[in-house]
């Protein structure tokens, strides 16, 4: 290829993926992701998109403690993995790479169980009584306490949120679903 394309077409291509990157910032743009479930009557959102080898997930709730999306689990909580979301009105976001051992927890940090902190990135922020968390790690992280995300198909989730920021204290809301990671069946 001659050199006189080579630099248009980078050019193109860095616009394409800022156009498409998701900010990891604490507030969803639209069209920030490719996917979105609501449950609850809209009182908790997710939202999604694959990036490569990366999934990038945002919940948006009016919950006013914790918020927490839980992958694949056997019954019930157990053998979840769960990524907690804990969004003070002020002061500095905390999330948890979790995983409940058993029906109804506890759901101890990965760290806590030999395994390790997954996440790559998070931010959250309150704002007209809602709350934003979102995270990224990688579909595939190696980590026995973390499940393999799929990019294609169904993915079972369970959700849920809490009316206070304590990372044991009980939800007030929570639910199962199945995601279709694509869009599809
Ligand atoms: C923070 C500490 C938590 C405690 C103490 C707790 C406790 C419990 C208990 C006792 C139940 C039995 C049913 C009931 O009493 O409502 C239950 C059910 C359930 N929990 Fe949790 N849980 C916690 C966190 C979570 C998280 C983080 C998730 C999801 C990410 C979750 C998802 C569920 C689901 C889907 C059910 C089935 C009940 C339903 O469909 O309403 N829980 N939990």
């Amino acid at each position: 290829m001659k050199a006189k394309y080579i630099i248009p077409i980078v050019a193109l291509l860095a616009i394409g993926s800022a156009a498409f990157a998701v900010d990891v910032d604490g507030t969803i743009a639209p069209e920030e992701y490719a996917f979105e479930a609501s449950y609850d009557r809209g009182n908790f959102r997710l939202l999604w998109k694959i990036s490569g080898d990366t999934l990038f997930m945002a919940i948006d709730s009016s919950a006013s403690g914790w918020v927490s999306v839980g992958f694949e689990p056997t019954r019930v909580m157990a053998n979840s993995d769960m990524i907690f979301g804990m969004i003070p009105a002020e002061g500095p976001a905390q999330a948890v790479d979790a995983w409940s051992t058993g029906m109804f927890g506890p759901h101890p940090p990965d760290t806590n169980q030999g395994g390790k902190d997954s996440l790559l990135s998070f931010a959250g922020k309150r704002s007209g009584g809602r709350v934003v968390f979102e995270f990224s790690r990688l579909l595939d992280t190696g980590d026995k306490f973390d499940k393999v995300v799929p990019k294609t198909g169904e993915f079972k989730i369970i959700w849920a949120y809490g009316s206070n920021l304590s990372f044991t204290a009980k939800h007030s809301k929570a639910g199962s679903a199945t995601l279709l990671m694509d869009g599809r069946k």
